[in-house]
């Protein structure tokens, strides 16, 4: 068997890029909030405000250009490090996001998937997540994964666990685990393999997002500050996706 990950493979079968061709799934560190907020001497809440417009118009741009998976990093398992408020604010944007916008997720076909270890939060929070992603759960159209107290090393970590816990019960064998079935493990595991990953306002670096789904992806940086990411800047990321060459190894 060729030693590569089952997702690798799976790029292989993929028409790969090609002005025109439209990445399967897109994932993106919403970055740059706050100095938005900053330059029109406006309160960090304003920026996150404007951020939740940039994600409801990005999304639907998304569903629109036929991206079938987008996965938005919206809570890091390092932002606990923020200010008390500024946490509250963020996790009160995402109630009102559910409220606002569930209905129309529901009604698109859209599925709602969550990564990250959102159990961490407020028990009212992990329910409306709970529900909203259960009302979209038997849809069929596009994915929409939201990054929720989520960190890929400690996502790597609990797979990990989870698989020695298996050895050790003797219900694994050590020398089974392999990167597809690591793959499968992870919090990604019904998500498309990750082809495209955006980061805005001119930060060039992961911050411990997606780290092994990463691994074959497209990799762009770009200075626009989140809340000013428009359909068009998408459409633009996508066309930059398309002037890609893509080897996953090969020549
Ligand atoms: C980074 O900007 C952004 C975040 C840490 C939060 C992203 C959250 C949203 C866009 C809103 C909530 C999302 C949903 C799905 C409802 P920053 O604050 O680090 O900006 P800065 O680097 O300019 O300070």
């Amino acid at each position: 068997m060729i030693p590569v990950a089952a997702k690798a493979v799976d790029h292989l079968a993929h028409p790969g890029t090609g002005a025109g061709v439209v990445p399967r799934h897109v994932a993106i560190i919403m970055d740059g909030n706050g100095r938005w907020a900053k330059k029109r001497f406006l309160p960090r809440l304003a920026g996150h405000r404007a951020g939740v417009e940039a994600v409801r118009r990005v999304s639907r741009a998304a569903r629109a250009m036929g991206i079938e998976a987008l996965t938005l990093y919206a809570f890091s398992s390092e932002n606990w490090r923020r200010p008390a408020e500024e946490i509250g604010d963020l996790m009160g944007l995402l109630r009102r996001f559910i409220r606002s916008d569930l209905d129309e997720l529901a009604s698109e076909n859209v599925r709602l998937r969550i990564i990250g270890d959102y159990r961490r939060f407020a028990p009212d929070l992990v329910a409306m997540v709970d529900d909203a992603v259960a009302r979209t759960a038997a849809n069929t159209g596009p994915l929409l994964a939201i990054a929720l107290n989520y960190g890929a090393q400690g996502e790597l970590a609990a797979v990990a666990r989870r698989l020695a816990e298996r050895a050790l019960a003797g219900e694994l064998d050590p020398a089974a685990i392999s990167p597809d079935l690591i793959d499968r493990e992870l919090d990604t595991h019904d998500l498309p393999p990750l082809d495209l990953l955006i980061r805005t306002s001119g930060e060039q670096r992961l911050s411990n997002f997606l780290l092994w789904q990463a691994a074959y992806a497209e990799l762009l940086f770009v200075d626009t500050l989140w809340p000013d990411f428009t359909e068009a800047a998408l459409a633009d990321a996508v066309a930059a996706f398309g002037l890609r060459q893509r080897r996953f190894g090969g020549l």
